[in-house]
């Protein structure tokens, strides 16, 4: 029995701005699909076209008579949805813009231009009465962003904590699990075409970064951008901080971080490597896949989990929400819009509350613990375990602290570089998710 009754007058019209790994996946879900898509919005979906570059590319399963290279005139043809998942700034700005001004709802995958300019995207479509959903541009299939802006609209987040790179989740997996060094890993995940075309963009972090951008802002309604994000990414993860990890029961994940500050007068968006214990919820997320932690303050803490990547799954969270925005218009109605009406300020790392794991190559001779317990110390930073190992040359310690600012922890380590009695600071990382934290 269909709940909504279907009527045959109104059609859906949807305009697909790119035909590639997702876009190919939408086009495809929207035709197999679309007798439950009729029954679900109340109205048939009509694809109108595609807008692609290069014309000549072969597209199996695509209807050529779909293909056109203007993507301007498709954005600006008043189809009631245009869906943008072209990727890139500047000229998926100017598309999504127009298509708005024609008075299209937009369904986008961006997360690079989402965590760039969100805001005049957001005013664009208060501007003009039409929707803006975004679902697939953070952590694939995953529904997240429905959850935290509608489902968690009447409770406070205090905390966002997520793997939502699966390129460099993949790699730190198989550092830990096969013991292969960052060098092989890079080349497993470039030869499994996980890499984005420009890698740094998963290795050094940005992608996370953007993604952790759209989340804090959702999460605490205020606004947040790229620039704001503290961002480190895992190129510098050695086999040394994996095994640290392993003998001390943690492992290492790229960690997407949004928190109230202490005194709830702030945000801090971070993006970092960081251990966790082995038995946190998010250790057990393996190889590409993405899950985020959220704690909110009457619903106590939740994870989401799933396939953070991927044309199929990307697709899916974009026909959710072309199924939201067709309603809407079935209905004649808007979802939700911006809210920034916390205006939090977003503050620097160095005022995260965080905990350390300092791996320090030492000479093994008396007083040396001393020497190092007294660094820690004087930077008012306190020691929760010390762990030698080794004697002689081959004399190290591990130290784990307790909570402190950042920027006393890194101020104990800049003292520990000038101390006599360390002969070389072999690995610092902060660690995440200890009970009581
Ligand atoms: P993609 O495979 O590179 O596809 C991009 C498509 O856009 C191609 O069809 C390309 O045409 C077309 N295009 C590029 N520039 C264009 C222009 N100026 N005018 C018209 N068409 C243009 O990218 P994708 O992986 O599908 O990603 C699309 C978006 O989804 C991005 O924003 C990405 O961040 C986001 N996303 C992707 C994934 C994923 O797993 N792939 C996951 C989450 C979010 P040609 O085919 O002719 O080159
Ligand atoms: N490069 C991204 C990842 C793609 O590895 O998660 C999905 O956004």
């Amino acid at each position: 029995m269909s709940l909504t009754p279907v009527n045959p007058d109104r059609v859906i019209t949807v305009a697909l701005i790119g035909g590639g790994t997702v876009g190919t996946q939408v086009a495809r879900l929207l035709t197999e699909t679309a007798a439950d898509l009729r029954a679900r919005v109340g109205a048939p979906l009509q694809l109108t076209g595609i807008a692609v570059r290069d014309l000549g590319k072969p597209r199996p399963g695509i209807d050529p008579a779909l293909l056109t290279d203007d993507s301007m005139a498709l954005a600006r043809s008043g189809a009631d949805i245009v869906v943008e998942v072209m990727g890139g700034v500047e000229d998926a700005r100017a598309l999504i813009l127009a298509a708005m001004e024609a008075g299209s709802s937009v369904v986008t995958a961006n997360k690079a231009l989402l965590a760039a300019d969100g805001a005049t995207l957001y005013a664009a479509a208060a501007r003009h009465g039409v929707d803006l959903y975004f679902e697939a541009s953070v952590a694939g299939a995953i529904p997240l962003i429905r959850p935290l802006r509608e489902s968690l609209a009447g409770d406070r987040v205090t905390k966002v904590l997520g793997i939502v790179n699966g390129t460099t989740n993949y790699m730190l997996t198989k550092m830990d699990e096969q013991d292969a060094d960052y060098a092989a890993v890079f080349a497993e995940a470039e030869a499994l075409g996980y890499l984005e075309a420009d890698p740094t963009l998963d290795v050094d972090g940005h992608d996370a970064a953007a993604k952790a951008a759209i989340l804090a802002e959702l999460a605490f309604h205020s606004r947040v951008t790229l620039d704001d994000v503290y961002c480190e990414g895992i190129s510098k993860v050695t086999l040394d901080d994996v095994h640290a990890a392993q003998k001390m029961g943690f492992v290492i994940k790229l960690l997407a971080v949004a928190e109230l500050s202490a005194d709830g007068s702030g945000i801090i968006v971070r993006v970092h490597p960081a251990m966790i214990p082995r038995d946190h919820p998010l250790a057990s997320v393996r190889l590409a896949f993405n899950a985020v932690f959220v704690e909110a303050e009457a619903a106590g803490e939740m994870m989401f989990y799933g396939r953070g990547a991927g044309g199929a799954p990307t697709a899916s969270a974009v026909l959710g929400d072309l199924v939201a925005a067709a309603r809407n218009r079935v209905t004649g109605s808007v979802g939700p819009g911006e809210s920034t009406y916390s205006g939090l300020p977003v503050l620097p790392v160095g005022e995260a509350l965080t905990r350390y794991y300092v791996n320090l190559d030492v000479a093994d001779r008396p007083g040396v613990l001393a020497s190092i317990a007294a660094a820690f110390a004087d930077n008012g930073v306190s020691i929760q375990v010390v762990r030698q190992d080794g004697h002689g040359d081959e004399a190290g310690l591990i130290v784990r602290t307790h909570r402190a600012t950042d920027d006393a922890l890194r101020r104990t380590v800049d003292t520990l570089r000038e101390l006599d009695t360390v002969k070389r600071v072999v690995g610092v990382m902060r660690v995440e998710g200890e009970v009581g934290e």
